[in-house]
């Protein structure tokens, strides 16, 4: 699959069942993944691959975390939350590792964990994998990170589940014009 085709047909995976990529497959998805844009070659990105019951590592943490901000939650609220990691075959936990440099702000070296990610979707998308890219309050949790075996100054910025798509989200329908200007262009036209 060439790439304008690839990006073009992409939509996240609503439904991921087996089979997930294999150890090889994960192993060419993370290399497309470290490909992307890197300011000052700080490969500032990190990955945790949880596959089979390792998906309980983070289910277990994201209930934990659950309890401890709410820990009025009924025992079956916080068991649909520990579900929610067997929701896909593989979940790939990326975070980065930004941190203070003389050159390169903080920003810019999570652009690239940013960009390594969709580097990663798409990859998958053509090797014939569907995804989603998911965060929610779990991921910004300190306890989650730690059960990861994230640093504590590393900050999450996606699980994205992996596996073989039952259902996919229609691909939107975009339109960059509607947010571009060619600066200087007298009527504005391309
Ligand atoms: C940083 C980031 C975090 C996201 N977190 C969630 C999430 O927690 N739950 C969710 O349903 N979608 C989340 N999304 C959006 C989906 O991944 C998806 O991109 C969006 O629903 C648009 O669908 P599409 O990918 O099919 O175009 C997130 C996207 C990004 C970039």
């Amino acid at each position: 699959m060439d790439t304008l085709t690839a990006i073009a047909s992409r939509s996240s995976a609503t439904k991921l069942v087996e089979p997930a990529p294999s150890r090889a497959q994960v192993g060419q998805l993370l290399q497309a993944a470290v490909r992307a844009p890197d300011h000052g070659r700080l490969a500032p990105w990190r990955f945790a691959v949880l596959a089979g019951d390792a998906r309980h590592v983070l289910g277990d943490a994201m209930a934990a975390s659950l309890a401890a901000r709410t820990p009025a939650t009924a025992p079956e609220v916080l068991d649909g939350e520990r579900r929610k990691a067997l929701r896909a075959p593989l979940i790939i936990a990326v975070a980065a590792a930004a941190r203070a440099h003389p050159k390169v702000p903080q920003l810019e070296q999570l652009l690239a964990v940013a960009a390594a990610i969709e580097n990663l979707i798409l990859a998958a998308h053509a090797l014939g994998f569907g995804t989603m890219w998911k965060t929610g309050t779990a991921a910004y949790d300190p306890l989650v990170r730690s059960a990861l075996g994230f640093e504590s100054d590393d900050q999450i910025l996606g699980f994205i589940y992996l596996g073989t798509a039952a259902a996919l989200a229609p691909v939107r329908e975009v339109d960059a014009g509607g947010v571009t200007r060619w600066v200087g262009a007298k009527t504005g036209a391309a």
